[in-house]
């Protein structure tokens, strides 16, 4: 079937288009009857065994029941022509990472007010029992008062084909996925929190923790390497930050905040009162490292290890700026943004090759 303005799903009219994702397609649409603007988001990359199955009703209605002020609301949802879409709350803001990648800086303010209202929904989720398992900024938008709210509540998992259980499928984000989900394990809500910490260290640095061009070298860095200390990465940035952080970021699920709130109330309390508003931080805009740092990256050494370049050389540095620099344009975008879907075996093979080659510590604490 093909959508284009003035199509009709259901009730709601297709006014334009306004983006793709790894997902489906989602436009801006309107239902007249209630005069309400809406986004539609209309599914094309589902599992197999989803197609007019019972398992897409059953996933939309416990996404439909979520209702919380940082939770994108979700009026109806259907299929047409075989085609599943959802219709949910339109957020003329646009995504938090969008707005990251414009800039201009937040101050740090503003980065604990959105990364608060964030927390408030995902806490209020797990709650509920729902794990999001793709929190990542391109997943926050932004009302036209600028609160932070949560979209794709639990759309990942209805990537999972069920039909392929055994076989092991990773459905996320690579460059926010908690170690137990880069590993094909049971995902529960502490690795929707490892993701939040990703991006709180994310907002607060300037610099995602894993950095790499391949997917497959990110996902080994969740489960192996130390990220930098946060005040470290940024100057300015007090050391009581980096416990915070590196907490949320733990690699055993149990050793992390027990809640989203928890961990911001934390990054507050070691910015300090007096600071919050002063520090103004840039954010993931792309800018080249000082040598002496790129040379002593993990992903450097992950790069190396993979290449077997040996120790490090003007390539292997080059090749780091580039990757540094890489959150905000063009094909490394693409790569961070890509949701993997991969088998376990592949990922196993790949991780098994990188153990025989192990990177040494570096950075972190
Ligand atoms: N409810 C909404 N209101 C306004 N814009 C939206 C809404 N939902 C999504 N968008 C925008 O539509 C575009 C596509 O969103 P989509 O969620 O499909 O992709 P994504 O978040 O980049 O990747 P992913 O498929 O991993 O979620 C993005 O630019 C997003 O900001
Ligand atoms: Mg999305």
């Amino acid at each position: 079937m093909t959508i284009s303005a003035g199509s009709y799903l259901g009730d709601y009219e297709v006014l334009e288009l306004i983006g793709r994702g790894a997902m489906g397609t989602v436009y801006r649409g309107y239902h007249k009857a209630l005069d309400r603007v809406v986004a539609i988001k209309v599914l094309d990359a589902l599992a197999s065994d989803l197609h007019g199955a019972e398992r897409f009703q059953r996933e939309a209605r416990a996404i439909a029941h979520l209702r919380h002020p940082n939770i994108l609301a979700v009026f109806d949802f259907g299929e047409v022509s075989g085609v599943p879409y959802m219709v949910v709350e339109y957020m003329p803001g646009g995504s938090l990472a969008a707005a990251l990648a414009a800039g201009p800086a937040l101050s740090a303010l503003a980065v604990i007010t959105l990364l608060r209202g964030v927390a408030a929904g995902l806490d209020h989720a797990h709650a509920a029992g729902v794990v999001h398992r793709d929190v990542k900024p391109a997943n926050v938008l932004l009302s036209s008062e600028r609160v932070p709210v949560l979209g794709d509540f639990g759309l990942a998992r209805l990537r999972i084909d069920t039909s392929l259980t055994g076989t092991g499928l990773i459905v996320g984000s690579p460059a926010y996925m908690a170690p137990e989900q880069a590993k094909g394990l049971e995902v529960g809500p502490a690795a929707d929190r490892y993701s939040f910490a990703v991006m709180a260290y994310q907002m607060l640095t300037g610099e995602l923790p894993f950095n790499a061009d391949q997917p497959l070298e990110v996902l080994y860095m969740h489960v192996n390497s130390q990220p930098f200390l946060p005040s470290a990465v940024r100057l300015g940035l007090p050391q009581a930050l980096d416990t915070v952080l590196l907490r949320g970021l733990a690699k055993e699920s149990s050793e992390r905040w027990g809640s989203c709130t928890a961990l911001v109330d934390r990054i507050a309390g070691s910015l300090g009162s007096s600071s919050i508003g002063d520090i103004a931080l840039t954010l993931v805009l792309p800018r080249p490292l000082p040598s002496s740092r790129a040379a002593a990256t993990p992903a450097t050494q992950k790069i190396e290890a993979v290449a077997g370049n040996g120790a490090a050389s003007p390539a292997g540095e080059s090749r780091v700026a580039a990757v540094s620099g890489a959150m905000p344009t063009g094909r490394n975008l693409r790569l961070m943004e890509w949701v993997i879907v991969a088998s376990i075996a592949a990922l196993v093979a790949v991780l098994s090759l990188l153990l025989n080659h192990p990177p040494t510590a570096a950075g972190g604490p």
